[in-house]
């Protein structure tokens, strides 16, 4: 393709990039046809200047969602070459992709595309069945594949150790009256196209869970349905901490998160320990590994989970005004 993307390959691949995960379903994303090429921005309005100050989440989120578009753009037959961060100037602008070679989608792009729609954070308890040995490979090899790490946590001791660094920065952020109604601005009782419904927030908090969950205005959950006592718990990290590290491991998280779907797996994501820099830095050095966790995940075999709502793609496109 010499001519670049058009207005309706924009949409197509949007549509499938609105899907991906972002703090509190604030969607903080748009996109952009600029000379031909599909561009992914910061919406500056979508920020949580309360819970993600830095700007790391939506930086997370921007590179799940850009992770959709290269996948929508691949199985359409037009895959595109990605720059990150490409106009210095212009921070907010995380990614352009321009068309590369047109050429058929691989077995794997097919079948996490296929995901896509179906991949969902289910904060309910699961099943107590073990994650099979060949499907922890390989979501260890979706992160590596994005150029990051993904360490799962083995064993009763080292799932302790890590609940205990997560509760920790679970409180250190509920202290913060600020975060919290942030936190309560997003839910949602009524049908609405962002934010976390009640049904999908996971069942109210217990005493006796090990790990910390958000309050996202949840039911109380039925008796004898508490979390798994030996939940597969699993780290992604990348090489550094630069908003681009943080957009490749927003891919990287999209990747796997996207091949747990495709394997049958329910997860949902925690990111206390992320969100409080000392927690983050005693995760990393209770993992023993360089480089800078980027998000917490829970996996295992869960019932269906509730999906979250989107905003209609078309108020995510900045077009030419012509075409708009
Ligand atoms: C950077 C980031 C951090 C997140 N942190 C949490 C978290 O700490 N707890 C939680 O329950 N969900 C967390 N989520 C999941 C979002 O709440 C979820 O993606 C959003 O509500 C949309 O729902 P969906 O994943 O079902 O599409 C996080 C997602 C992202 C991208």
């Amino acid at each position: 393709m010499e001519t670049g993307y058009t207005v309706e390959q924009l949409r197509v691949a949007a549509a499938d990039a609105v899907r991906a995960p972002s703090l509190h379903n604030v969607q903080p994303w748009r996109f952009r046809l600029r000379d031909g090429g599909i561009e992914v921005l910061l919406d500056p309005r979508r920020g949580l200047p309360a819970t993600d100050p830095s700007g790391w989440g939506a930086r997370v989120a921007g590179g799940a969602a850009l992770f959709n578009l290269r996948l929508a753009l691949a199985v359409a037959g037009n895959p595109a070459t990605v720059r990150l961060r490409p106009y210095p100037a212009e921070p907010t602008v995380l990614a352009r992709l321009v068309p590369d070679l047109p050429r058929r989608p691989t077995p794997t792009e097919q079948n996490l595309h296929a995901a896509i729609h179906r991949r969902l954070s289910n904060r309910a308890p699961f099943w107590p069945d073990p994650v099979p040995a060949d499907t922890r490979w390989r979501l260890g090899e979706a992160a590596r594949a994005e150029h990051c790490w993904l360490e799962l946590l083995i064993g009763v001791s080292a799932v302790t150790a890590f609940a205990e660094i997560a509760r920790g920065a679970h409180r250190v952020l509920e202290r913060d009256p600020a975060y919290r109604a942030e936190r309560l601005t997003w839910v949602r009782a009524e049908p609405a196209p962002d934010g976390v419904p009640a049904l999908a927030g996971g069942p109210q908090a217990e005493p006796q869970d090990l790990l910390p969950s958000r309050g996202f205005g949840g039911a109380p959950r039925a008796p004898g349905r508490d979390f798994e006592p030996e939940p597969l718990v699993a780290v992604l990290g990348s090489a550094g901490n630069t908003a681009v590290d943080q957009v490749v491991a927003g891919q990287a998280l999209q990747r796997v998160l996207l091949t747990a779907t495709d394997s049958g797996l329910s997860v949902s994501m925690l990111s206390q320990p992320i969100e409080v820099p000392s927690a983050r830095e005693q995760l990393r050095m209770s993992l023993g590994r360089f480089g800078t966790p980027q998000m917490v995940m829970r996996i295992g075999f869960g019932r269906p989970g509730r999906p979250t709502p989107r905003r209609p793609v078309d108020e995510t496109l900045d077009l030419p005004v012509h075409l708009g």
